[in-house]
């Protein structure tokens, strides 16, 4: 089942989710589809539980559509619960970014190369793991989202004053998108 997708302004994506325990969340795998679900109708390559409403140390990430570039990323389809980033390393590098609950912006994003990370699958397997380029990127703009941050949190002064207008807009539902979006500031019927 798709979920609407939580846009900016919102105050659960500024909430820092906490750790979820295995007999907490009996249902883990359904939301787990659900979210695979809303991220594939949206054509995103990660999505957090905080952008469909739920405060949880969850995400999930397929960047198989990155594979042209990085072929080792073709089966790069994971869940990570619970996860804790334990060291990011190297000379940062820029990419733009852009995020399913801030959509029509696009930013260059700063971040270091590789990224070790510990974390739990859905059958609560416990991993710990290495992670370099996109995938390592993607795990880390997921991973802000978790810890109540967004990609726009990293931009200068200047550029954050030049998209203002814009995400203000997008919190009101002012924006064109085509898939279902749940707007914190949105005026009664849009
Ligand atoms: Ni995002």
């Amino acid at each position: 089942m798709k979920m609407p997708i939580i846009a900016y302004g919102d105050p659960v994506l500024r909430k820092k989710a906490v750790a979820v325990e295995p007999d907490e969340y009996p249902n883990i795998k359904q939301l787990v589809e659900d979210m695979f679900e809303t991220m594939y109708g949206a054509r995103g390559v990660g999505l957090a539980a905080p952008q469909v409403g739920i405060s949880m140390r969850l995400f999930v990430v397929d960047a198989t559509p990155f594979d042209d570039d990085e072929p080792e990323l073709a089966n790069f389809k994971k869940v990570f619960l619970n996860a804790q980033i334990l060291e990011e390393t190297g000379d940062e590098w820029s990419f733009n970014e852009g995020c399913l609950s801030i959509p029509d912006i696009r930013e260059d994003v700063s971040r270091k190369p590789v990224v070790r990370i510990s974390y739990y699958d859905e059958d609560w397997k416990h991993h710990e793991e290495t992670y370099k380029g996109m995938a390592a990127r993607i795990i880390q703009h997921e991973y802000d989202h978790i810890e109540g941050k967004l990609f726009t949190d990293k931009l200068s002064p200047l550029r954050k004053r030049l998209i203002e207008k814009k995400l203000n807009d997008i919190s009101r539902g002012i924006v064109d998108v085509d898939y279902k979006m749940k707007f914190p500031a949105a005026k009664k019927g849009r």
